[in-house]
């Protein structure tokens, strides 16, 4: 089975064509970072407006790399929710709108378990079951996976999401809209010794998150330096270092706890922030003294993809599940709603 994957739900537009047998075949992505940097943020109107712009075109240049014509598509999916309402319709009405014109069927897929099964994208996949560590833009929660659909909410972030917190840090150095790759680059040439951030909830029992503490203490640090003759470049390299250290350390001891409480040796990581590097070798250096293994992404594949919904689609097209009439998008949409399948393709 071939499926066509659209992800539209933020500033991504994502493609990619994943046949049940053989693999991903072909993947192009158009980032608008670009389009929204100058407003510091995502502005949706924009977002939509270009994710019309771009959708058809990548869905050729897709197709032709792949060597494949509309006859050869077996289903569509793409991502129905959670996101911005505007850019996720945007994806919706064209994915509806080509499995209509190509008599094949269509289904609405979850960006976040487009994340959850991202790492099975790899040669070498987990096992059922495991613990997820889900850490975007929107999104920071540890959930337990008996299966695709089984998921069961161990513990979230009661405020910012991870991705959001590094972006906020981001702006407060003056770093361009999204922050954690730029904090991460200059986190790289930082001194670690320099200043101690918190860890924010790691004494307290359970398996949430905050990070808004951690906001308003790099806020604080960043005016100390600013007060104390201004914020200079090895001041924002220390500042990111030490905000990295402290998210990356919070989340390496909450997974290792949620590992703990579900009786579980396997963790996989996904989302944007399990793109930073230090994240993956600190959990993967933790984990091991565990004899725990910790599963993740592709870089490409961490931060939002055409390649991720083509999966997941075909994963439930396989056990039979299909769009109904009518459009329907979900901006707001819990996982854990979302029913149990028998992972049966590829
Ligand atoms: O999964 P994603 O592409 O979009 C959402 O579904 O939200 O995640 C984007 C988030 C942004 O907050 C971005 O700053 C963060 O992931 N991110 C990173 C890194 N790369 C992307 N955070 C820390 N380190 C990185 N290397
Ligand atoms: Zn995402």
């Amino acid at each position: 089975m071939l499926i066509l994957g659209l992800e539209t739900s933020c500033d991504e537009t994502g493609v990619a064509l994943y046949h049940t047998g053989r693999g991903l075949l072909a993947h192009a992505l158009f980032s608008q970072v670009d389009i929204h940097v100058e407003y510091g943020g995502v502005v949706p109107e924009l977002a939509s407006r270009d994710h019309i712009r771009k959708a058809l075109p990548l869905i050729e240049e897709v197709m032709a790399s792949a060597g494949c014509s509309a006859g050869d598509i077996d289903a569509v999916a793409y991502t129905a929710g959670p996101g911005l309402v505007g850019a996720l319709m945007v994806g919706a009405t064209l994915a509806r709108a080509l499995a209509w014109g190509w008599g094949v069927p269509s289904l609405g897929v979850h960006h976040m378990e487009g994340h959850l099964l991202a790492p099975m994208l790899e040669a070498e996949r987990p096992d059922f079951p495991f613990v997820a560590l889900l850490v975007s833009g929107g999104h920071t929660q540890l959930v337990r996976v008996d299966g695709i659909g089984e998921y069961k909410l161990l513990g979230e972030s009661l405020d910012d999401a991870a991705g959001e917190a590094f972006d906020k840090a981001a702006k407060m150095l003056g770093l361009p809209y999204p922050g954690g790759p730029h904090i991460a680059r200059l986190a790289e040439q930082g001194d670690a010794a320099r200043f101690d951030f918190p860890r924010p909830m790691v004494n307290r029992p359970g398996l949430d998150f905050s990070f808004s503490g951690l906001k308003t203490y790099t806020l604080n640090t960043v005016n100390d330096c600013q007060a104390s003759g201004g914020l200079g470049e090895q001041d924002k390299c220390d500042i990111a270092r030490a905000f990295e250290e402290a998210v990356v350390a919070t989340l390496v001891i909450k997974c290792r706890r949620a590992l703990k409480q579900e009786g579980l040796k396997t963790l996989v990581m996904a989302g944007g922030v399990s793109a930073n590097r230090n994240l993956r070798a600190s959990l993967a250096q933790a984990l091991q003294k565990d004899r725990a293994r910790v599963f993740y992404p592709a870089p490409e594949f961490c931060t939002d993809n055409g390649a991720m919904i083509a999966y997941a689609g075909a994963q439930r097209l396989a056990a039979g599940q299909r769009d109904e009439g009518g459009i329907a998008v979900r901006p707001r949409w819990p996982m854990a709603e979302l029913p149990p399948i028998t992972l049966a393709a590829g």
